[in-house]
């Protein structure tokens, strides 16, 4: 029987659409995939989106939309995001499926009978954002993970005894291949052995998740549902024989591959609830690094996204496969630009690995018509022929070593070192002046040389295939050798290309990118890119809270301070954005007109730069009601939207984390 492998993503929040941080996680995950494919495992890829909590519940309420409706829409963009980029997963688990429910609730009943799970009452800090407990934080303290203002719960809540687990959670640590790289499995380490407190694991204050069994008042905790989604999606707890078959069979994962920003939840949560359930725990627990973009993590809320459809449509979804894989030392955290990408599908692409194969199969063509010669005499073999065949093994076994180890950059630095290394030997052994001569030893060593450099091509791109699938593909069937996806990773070795292979029509696989790429990529971004959406909580906002623009003057200021008296003079109020449209001619202006309970006003404001003004529709902001009205551009501006402003001026609007009716008075 064929050994398995289950390897599976994070499950995604849909309350932001797919960028490229999301689609490395995914891609590197599918790379591991095909190449355990490719490795003979019956292989198991899984990955999803994770709809639950009150995150999601709250951006569904700020979009106008019910929590399914607007996770239906988000879950969709991956799961086209990832089938256009031909992602191969198995199955993609939505935890708003039933198969999913059911099953989380199973879970949480097993756990409850074997006396793990109780109920109590927490009183404590909750940060929405990352979903998490924040443990020792006080009232008005920031979240230790994204740095917003944490909120104050206090509920009855189903625990779960995670202080029981400190022991066997350390003796699963002892096994060095458990969690990696060896960075996270220190901090994992010393975090555990500091002490474990219970964990709150249900809600009962408000009511987008799975109903706790037996007591539905509550809901379960949006991570124990989350995390549940890699054993409910292959079967745990459904009553069919066929789907207890296929947990019994790929349970223990082989590879979760995570962030390193949920390493607790992953490294700490997950094995202890599995250990509660009496279930075995995943082999190894894999964090990368983050993809960071103008100097900070990629992410929806600081608007420094790069979107993947970008990259797609430019430069093709291999391009950024490689990138990404090649640049970002994995478990570390790489940068992300466009100068960079561009330069490396240049240079190891282009001109790397696109033209070794188009020079090496166009010679094929045009001296020997198109079928792979084979070196006639012994005679006229030279060390360098020999130096590729050693350098090519060399290569397959390092490749392969590296590759499982995750080090995939330097994986592939080792494929591409055999590249230049057969560019060299092109050069130096001149096929080309060969093939002018007739004489049988010129014959004999043009054909040495073309062969040699023909099965190295075959092994790189044999390598290189579960990195970028489509490319190799090509030059596979350029090569005139069939299926790749059937080529067997593990048998791969020198001397297997044919003598008289019949190779396919000979095309360019990665034509050469300009300067006007990276233009075109950095213009659709800047037209695409989303607005800013930062949660700010206007009384806790830490930024300091000033008019976006136009700026007005100062309200009353006396040695620095004012009296409630003279703050109470500024009338705030919360408004619905009905309107918002640019304004001809200004590029920083929008128009916008505002429900405020009582009048629907007409406000300029200076934010245009931040944010698309469709994006704004639906939307709750803050304004001054009662500033004198003055005019903008000939239109009259009545009152002034509050925003934060950041640095370079950005503004990013003040909203709430409650919903708040319009109208209603800040004071
Ligand atoms: N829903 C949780 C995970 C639950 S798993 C049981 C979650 N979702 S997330 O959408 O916020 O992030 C999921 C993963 O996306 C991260 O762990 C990481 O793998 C990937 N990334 C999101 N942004 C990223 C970067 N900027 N850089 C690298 N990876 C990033 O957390």
């Amino acid at each position: 029987m064929s050994r398995k492998f289950y390897i599976t993503t994070p499950i995604y929040y849909v309350n932001a659409r797919p960028h490229i941080g999301h689609a490395y996680t995914t891609i590197a995950c599918d790379t591991i995939a095909r190449r355990q494919r490719m490795l003979s495992a019956e292989t198991f890829f899984l990955t999803g989106t994770d709809e639950h909590g009150q995150k999601i519940e709250r951006a569904a309420q700020a979009a106008g939309k019910t929590p399914q409706q607007y996770a239906d829409e988000i879950s969709a963009e991956f799961r086209k995001l990832w089938q256009r980029m031909g992602i191969s997963n198995d199955d993609f688990i939505r935890t708003t499926e039933e198969r999913h429910k059911k099953r989380v609730q199973e879970l949480f009943r097993k756990m409850r009978d074997n006396g793990f799970i109780y109920k109590g009452t927490y009183t404590g800090q909750y940060c929405v954002s990352d979903e998490l407990y924040v443990d020792g934080a006080q009232p008005g303290d920031p979240c230790p993970t994204c740095g917003r203002i944490t909120e104050t719960v206090h509920e009855e809540n189903y625990f779960f005894k995670l202080s029981a687990f400190q022991d066997q959670l350390l003796q699963l640590y002892a096994n060095p291949e458990f969690i990696r790289p060896e960075t996270r499995r220190n901090e994992v380490i010393s975090f555990v052995r500091s002490g474990l407190r219970d964990q709150s694991i249900s809600r009962s204050t408000f009511t987008w998740g799975i109903p706790v069994p037996n007591d539905p008042k509550h809901v379960i905790y949006v991570w124990f549902d989350a995390l549940a989604n890699y054993i409910t999606a292959i079967g745990y707890g459904s009553s069919h024989a066929g789907a207890q078959e296929a947990f019994k069979k790929f349970w223990p994962a082989d590879v979760q591959m995570i962030g390193k920003e949920i390493v607790r939840f992953h490294c700490v949560y997950w094995p202890a609830f599995l250990l509660a359930a009496g279930l075995p725990v995943p082999k190894a627990i894999v964090a990368h690094g983050w993809l960071l973009f103008e100097e900070s993590k990629m992410s929806k809320s600081r608007g420094n996204i790069v979107r993947t459809e970008t990259i797609l449509d430019v430069l093709g979804a291999d391009a950024l496969r490689y990138f990404l894989l090649r640049e970002v030392v994995f478990g570390q955290d790489g940068s992300f630009s466009f100068d960079a990408l561009v330069q490396r599908y240049n240079s190891d692409l282009a001109n790397g690995l696109g033209n070794l194969a188009s020079r090496t199969l166009t010679m094929i063509n045009r001296y020997f018509k198109g079928e792979v010669p084979y070196p006639s005499k012994a005679a006229s073999r030279k060390p360098a022929d020999d130096a590729i065949v050693e350098l090519a093994r060399k290569t397959i076994h390092e490749y392969g070593s590296f590759f499982d180890q995750f080090q995939f950059s330097r994986a592939l630095e080792t494929a591409w070192a055999l590249v230049a290394a057969v560019d060299k030997y092109i050069v130096e052994n001149e096929p080309w002046a060969l093939g002018e001569k007739q004489d049988e030893d010129s014959r004999s060593r043009l054909g040495t040389v073309l062969y040699t450099s023909a099965e190295a091509l075959r092994i790189v791109t044999a390598l290189a295939h579960p990195v970028m699938p489509e490319a190799t593909a090509k030059i596979w069937r350029q090569m005139g050798l069939g299926d790749i996806k059937k080529v067997a990773l593990n048998e791969l070795a020198w001397g297997q290309l044919h003598l008289g292979t019949k190779l396919g029509e000979v095309q360019p696989v990665f034509p050469r990118a300009d300067k006007s790429a990276i233009e075109r990529m950095q213009k659709m971004e800047e037209q695409g890119r989303g607005p800013v959406v930062e949660e700010v909580n206007v009384a806790t906002a830490p930024a300091k809270v000033e008019p976006a623009a136009p700026a007005v003057p100062a309200p009353i200021v006396d040695g620095g301070k004012i009296s409630i008296d003279d703050f109470a003079k500024i009338e705030l109020r919360v408004g619905l954005v009905k309107v918002a449209e640019r304004v001809p001619k200004a590029d920083k202006l929008l128009r916008l007109e505002i429900d405020i309970g009582t009048e629907v006003r007409q406000i300029l404001a200076g934010i245009a730069e931040a944010y698309a003004p469709e994006t704004l529709v639906g939307r709750k902001v803050v304004i001054v009601a009662n500033l004198a009205p003055r005019k903008l551009r000939g239109l009259e501006s009545n009152g002034m939207i509050v925003a934060a402003s950041l640095e370079g001026g950005r503004p990013v609007l003040a909203s709430f984390l409650e919903d708040v009716p319009v109208g209603a008075r800040l004071k």
